[in-house]
């Protein structure tokens, strides 16, 4: 044996690199990352179409844009989108950043105007706190300009150091600016004429809600979706949106599923189960941008709209063999024109390279499960055995191993809560042969112990029979 226990296995890092078997499925799934391609996977349950949608994503670059709407003050129910990327982020932050302007402190700032915000003494020039109104060094009222006069004096008692003081200063090319110092507790800000620009652009800036933000994740689960779910909505509002109590329209703005996968992998698992709704996805495949609009009629939010909203995602969906004829033909040849539909494999050969596969796949489930132990060789051979009998049993192919794999999932953990309660260690092969049996299904184990499903249900229709007789005899008797 190559090893004691699974815990020596080595799992790779590359989600895409974890899926076992379905070497095609795999080859196709990493091209179509890269060519940003759709896929269509089709094949029974459990055998890893979710996992190589999600492992897709892993491969994609880092998005790059975020979608915001903005505030549109002349038709608010038009809320207008905007895309922004990170340069364009750093530059706004920068310019916010501007326009704060500088703090700094009272010895920086000319003393005239430490003197008016209430930092400089004018009797002794001596700097001390804004907030202490009599000098510390000369006891003088720092507040009060009246330097003796005494009628000044009482017309000033009340008098506060300014917050602000406008004044201009000459710059070396001989132009005057304007400045402001402004105080910020015992610190002075500096607005100079370029500060004062960038704080009056910020005012006029738009509102915005972000909708698709850069820290998403490029996977977004779609299964069963509603239309609103898929394509977005606008809240109702009880105000209809009127200034002051209402909420205004663009804040109502909810992004759908594709747009939310925009730059990203939009995963549709049964994608058969969207029913009439695989319309509206075909359009917004074709166009890469969908509006968003109230799909509640009785709501305010039905008369609210934002055109154009991007959503340029890869589409991978998932179907059983059984339901492709319910997947719309012009959505099924829009994803073979610009991807791959794949069928995959139930089970593979049974070789020396494939049984190492399954091998890594007994300790990758262990590993994610976080709650069981590893499992020894002797284990695994076992469950190695059983991947052979499942292939031969349910898909009938000799000298195979099967790729059902979620069901072989199953059995590992509860091998693994089985040699927790029994405090063994490690996952043992008599562990698996408990798993297994207990893991069968209800038919199986009608078959095991009345012999077959049918005699099993004449059984119990018998005894359900004599127990009604003997009521009937009671309440007749
Ligand atoms: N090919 C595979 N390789 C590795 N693990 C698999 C594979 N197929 C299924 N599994 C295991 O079964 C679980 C369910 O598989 P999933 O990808 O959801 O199957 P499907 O989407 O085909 O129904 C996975 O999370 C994984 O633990
Ligand atoms: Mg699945």
């Amino acid at each position: 044996m190559r090893f004691k226990t699974t815990a020596e296995l080595k799992i790779p890092a590359d989600p895409l690199e974890q899926v076992i078997g379905q070497k095609h499925a795999v080859e196709i799934a990493d091209i179509a990352a890269k060519q940003r391609r759709n896929l269509l996977l089709v094949g029974p349950p459990g055998i890893g179409k979710s996992m190589i949608a999600q492992a897709m994503s892993h491969r994609l670059p880092q998005t790059t844009q975020e979608i915001s709407v903005l505030h549109n003050p002349e038709t608010p129910e038009r809320p207008i989108v905007e895309l922004r990327n990170k340069s364009d982020l750093a530059k706004e932050k920068k310019e916010s950043a501007q326009a704060q302007g500088k703090l700094v402190s009272p010895t920086e700032v000319p003393s005239f105007v430490a003197e008016r915000l209430g930092f400089r003494c004018r009797r002794c020039n001596k700097l001390s706190k804004a907030a202490e109104r009599s000098c510390p060094s000369c006891g003088w009222d720092k507040y009060n300009a009246s330097f003796g006069n005494t009628l000044l004096a009482e017309y000033l008692q009340d008098a506060k150091p300014q917050s602000r003081v406008h004044t201009t200063r000459l710059l070396e090319n001989g132009h005057e600016e304007v400045i402001v110092y402004e105080r910020k507790a015992e610190m002075i800000r500096v607005l100079d004429q370029k500060a004062l620009e960038k704080m009056d652009d910020a005012k006029k800036k738009k509102p915005r809600k972000v909708i698709v933000s850069f820290g998403r994740k490029p996977f977004v689960i779609a299964t069963g979706a509603s239309e609103t779910e898929l394509l977005g909505d606008v809240r109702h509002d009880p105000y209809g949106g009127h200034a002051g109590v209402g909420v205004q329209p663009y804040l109502r703005v909810v992004p759908g599923s594709v747009h939310e996968a925009h730059e990203g992998v939009l995963f549709i698992d049964e994608l058969s189960s969207l029913g009439y709704v695989q319309r509206y996805l075909l359009t917004a495949m074709q166009e890469k941008k969908y509006p968003i609009l109230g799909r509640n009629p009785h709501s305010a939010g039905a008369s609210v709209k934002v055109e154009d909203v991007p959503c340029d995602f890869i589409m991978v969906a998932a179907s059983n063999i059984n339901e492709l004829n319910n997947i719309l033909p012009p959505l099924r040849s829009r994803i073979v024109g610009n991807g791959y539909e794949v069928l995959l494999d139930p089970t593979m050969p049974d070789t020396e390279e494939n049984r190492l596969q399954l091998e890594q796949f007994v300790a990758q489930e262990i590993v994610k499960d976080r709650k069981i132990p590893h499992a020894t060789s002797e284990a695994v051979g076992v469950l190695l055995e059983e991947a052979r009998k499942r292939a031969k049993r349910i898909d009938d192919e000799d000298n195979a191993l099967t790729l059902r794999l979620r069901e072989l999932s199953g059995i590992i953990r509860l091998a693994g809560d089985l040699a927790v309660s029994q405090k063994s260690g490690n996952i043992t092969e008599e562990n698996i042969r408990e798993a297994i049996r207990r893991g069968r299904n209800i038919e199986e184990q009608m078959t095991e112990k009345y012999g077959s499903v049918w005699k099993a249900s004449a059984t119990d229709f018998r005894a359900h029979m004599e127990k009604r007789s003997e009521k009937d005899a009671r309440e007749i008797g």
